[in-house]
């Protein structure tokens, strides 16, 4: 009987604790009621993330982040920044940052992470009709990547590789098709739109043929803010619940 009480008394805080979490604090349910969420990206990552039409930018994060907002009656204020400098930024800049960035020991020194909304994996953009197609194929080249990702970190670890680093993964694929690089290691989804901008040129292989270990995207969070990442973190899991994030993976990534 007493356990019969307890579990309904626990049932209605529970109730009562998420039907404030859901208005929030001062909130009247009007957008924005909670303020401001700065957000920062690194605007050339499609389809993740690139500048819209409208100058402004957009993708699957910036859509993502947006119905994040919403969940959270805050409004969404996206800057666009150096892929380096976002986690740095973390905590003066911006308050989240959201780009496609993996999980990683080294970051999770800087920052803290969402749970994660995406797996993905590294892959090699070649010339087309290149002979590359092996871990061992990678030694020696001259190897082209996006500065400061793990597309680079893998890069460097490769036996032999002269690695370039460049502020956007497009500038790498430029080099690539002028000759001045032997392949470009950039995540999938990316490498498969710059395959196909330049489908004469450019072969896309999946990184699974090198071993290259799966990835997990996630939005960084400042270090110790337990009470963001938890709205975060609910408010995905009902995005992921209520249907909108499937749309939004067919809407950018699946079209
Ligand atoms: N996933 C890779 C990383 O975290 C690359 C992310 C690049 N993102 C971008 N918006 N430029 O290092």
């Amino acid at each position: 009987m007493k356990k019969k009480i307890f579990a309904l008394l626990l049932t209605t805080m529970l109730t009562v604790s998420s039907l404030a979490g859901c208005g929030s604090s001062s909130s009247d349910g009007t957008k924005g009621a909670n303020g401001t969420l700065k957000v920062g990206t690194n605007a050339a990552f499609p389809p993740f993330e690139y500048v819209g039409d409208d100058g402004n930018p957009d993708g699957f994060d910036i859509a993502l982040i947006n119905a994040i907002g919403e969940k959270l009656n805050m409004d969404v204020q996206v800057q666009d920044m150096e892929f380096e400098s976002l986690c740095t930024s973390i905590g003066n800049k911006i308050d989240v940052a959201i780009a496609g960035m993996t999980i990683t020991e080294e970051r999770l020194n800087t920052v803290d992470f969402s749970d994660s909304y995406y797996e993905a994996v590294q892959a090699v953009l070649v010339p087309k009709g290149s002979t590359i197609a092996t871990a061992d194929d990678l030694k020696n080249l001259k190897i082209g990547a996006q500065l400061g990702t793990t597309g680079e970190f893998i890069a460097s670890d490769i036996e032999g590789a002269t690695v370039s680093a460049y502020n956007k993964a497009v500038d790498a694929v430029n080099d690539l098709n002028n000759g001045r690089l032997d392949c470009v290691i950039v995540d999938k989804n990316p490498a498969e739109v710059f395959g196909s901008q330049f489908s004469d040129k450019l072969d896309v292989i999946d990184g699974t043929a090198f071993d290259f270990e799966p990835e997990f995207y996630a939005i960084a969070l400042p270090k110790g803010n337990t009470d963001l990442a938890t709205k975060i973190n609910d408010a995905l899991k009902e995005l992921k619940n209520d249907g909108t994030y499937d749309s939004l993976v067919k809407k950018y990534i699946e079209e």
